[in-house]
């Protein structure tokens, strides 16, 4: 055995197996990647015609009922395409003062996004072989997620896949159809009003010069023109997949990790402790490509009820993701109520409203949901007149079966010790901060990779 240095350049060493070394101080001290590897990121190329309509597109205020919203308003640039303010969610409609029933997702990372489906809840989720699984499970026990084993079948068949915290919506282009028309969105109330703004758009003789001539006298292929042209934006533009965080730079061996973040790496990864990475995948595919921190698949965390939105002050009137009422189609399966998608925790540390009903506004209230949900629950939902801890409050009693309870930290009970430390949640929430991505320099787009 020689130094931890040593270490670092012989073959690579699951982080379990290193953490057991001898010198998995030293190498804790260090902050580095004990197992550099070699990603595969998507190429910056300069946009296509198409793209750039939709980028036009993208920022275009004149495409919404109030004249004031584009998708920009909601996904901000410069806030990883996510919401710009705290606000539980963002208000739309013809005056801007319709409030909608969820938190503004972030738009990055999202080209990756396979079409909802039910199918086996694959590992990685990824295509790997069985033979590949195997070896590496052999090699690397990484935290696998449980909830879905309480199916009799080895094959547990978990929904997946999809845009939106329901998912809904297959491509990104069928997605955008969803704000445009939405009342309390861009509202443009139907097809026939949003062609006929794009008629009359700046950017007009760019359609018909892509699309042809008579692009407009056609509403419905009109705009799915457009909004397929904002898809190739979403797709191509190298800001929504810049993969440029110091955790992508450190999975390289190219960057250091302090002594905080490393610990939170580790109790990320641990199942004893945080065991995010069951669901918030942080490992490179087996091909290369870099971790998305989401699984694709859905889960009931059973978040509080947000009293903020203006949708709950109907107390019959519930959120259930997946079974509804936004989405239809899987109403009747009822064990997928509450379920909504797992996000992806890149660039998390720039949001200020957390979970699909924008319930928390810190990192901090984040983690004590994790910690306390289930060993001090009165720390984390409202209580009612008598006393009693209203857990799961934002569903109705007969879906709280579907809650998950099996995915450590969800495994404790009430009064157990909760699975972090106040200091292992804040060295938590420093692991997560790495994830944010550096501020987009389109100038990079020019220059050589080394310059
Ligand atoms: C008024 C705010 C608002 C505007 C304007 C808006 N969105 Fe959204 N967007 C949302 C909300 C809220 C959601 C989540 C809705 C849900 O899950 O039901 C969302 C979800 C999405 C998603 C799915 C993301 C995911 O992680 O699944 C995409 C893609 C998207 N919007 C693109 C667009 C595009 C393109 C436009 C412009 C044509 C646009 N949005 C305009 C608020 C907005
Ligand atoms: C069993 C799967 C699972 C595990 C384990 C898990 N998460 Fe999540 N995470 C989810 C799902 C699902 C959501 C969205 C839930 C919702 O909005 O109702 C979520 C949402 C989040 C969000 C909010 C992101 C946003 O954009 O709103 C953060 C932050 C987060 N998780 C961090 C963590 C951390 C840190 C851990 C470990 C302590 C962890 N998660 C463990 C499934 C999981």
């Amino acid at each position: 055995m020689g130094t931890a240095a040593g270490l670092i350049v012989t073959a690579p060493v699951p982080w379990r197996m290193w953490l057991a070394h001898p010198f998995a101080g030293t190498l804790l001290d260090f902050g580095e990647n004990p197992d550099p590897v070699r990603l595969r990121l998507p190429p910056v190329r300069p946009l296509s015609m198409m793209a750039r309509l939709g980028r036009t597109i993208f920022f275009y205020q004149g495409l919404s009922g109030s004249g004031r919203r584009s998708c920009a308003s909601c996904h901000s640039p410069a806030h990883a395409y996510g919401p710009p303010d705290a606000g539980p969610v963002m208000m739309g409609g013809p005056h801007l003062r319709s409030p909608g029933a969820r938190a503004v997702p972030s738009l990055m990372y999202l080209e990756r996004q396979p079409a909802f489906s039910v199918g086996p809840d694959n590992e990685e989720n990824e295509t790997v072989t069985l033979a590949q699984l195997v070896r590496r499970g052999l090699a690397a026990p990484r935290p696998v997620k449980t909830a879905h084993d309480r199916a009799a079948t080895a094959l547990a068949l978990v929904p997946q896949g999809g845009l939106f915290w329901d998912g809904r919506a297959d491509t990104l282009q069928a997605q955008t159809m969803g704000p445009l028309l939405n009342p309390v969105e861009m509202d443009n109330g139907s097809v026939a009003q949003a062609a006929a703004r794009l008629a009359r758009a700046p950017f007009a003789p760019v359609m018909r010069t892509l699309f042809g001539p008579h692009i407009f006298a056609d509403p419905t292929q009109a705009v799915a023109e457009a909004m397929f042209a904002v898809a190739r934006y979403e797709i191509e533009d190298p800001s929504f997949h810049p993969f440029s965080s110091r955790f992508d730079a450190w999975l390289q061996g190219k960057a250091r990790l302090t002594p905080a973040e490393m610990r939170g790496y580790l109790l990320f990864n641990d199942p004893a402790k945080g065991d995010c990475a069951a669901c918030h995948l942080d490992r490179p595919t087996p091909d290369g490509r870099p971790p998305l921190f989401t699984d694709h698949q859905y889960e009931a965390l059973g978040v509080p009820r947000n009293p903020a939105l203006a949708a709950n002050r109907d107390p019959h009137w519930y959120d259930l993701g997946l079974c509804g009422p936004f989405r239809t189609d899987l109403k009747k399966d009822t064990r997928y109520c509450g379920m909504f998608l797992t996000p992806t925790l890149r660039n998390v540390a720039t949001r200020h409203a957390f979970f699909h009903n924008g319930i928390y506004h810190s990192l901090r209230q984040v983690l004590d949901f994790y910690d306390f949900r289930d060993t001090n629950p009165g720390r984390i939902y409202p209580r009612a007149a008598d006393g009693r801890v209203l857990k799961f409050n934002d569903l109705p009693a007969r879906y709280r079966g579907n809650v998950d309870r099996v995915d450590p930290p969800f495994n404790r009970h009430l009064g157990q010790k909760p699975a972090l430390t106040k200091s292992e949640r804040q060295d938590i929430i420093a692991f997560l901060k790495t994830l944010t991505d550096r501020p987009f320099e389109p100038r990079r787009l020019c220059r050589a990779p080394n310059s």
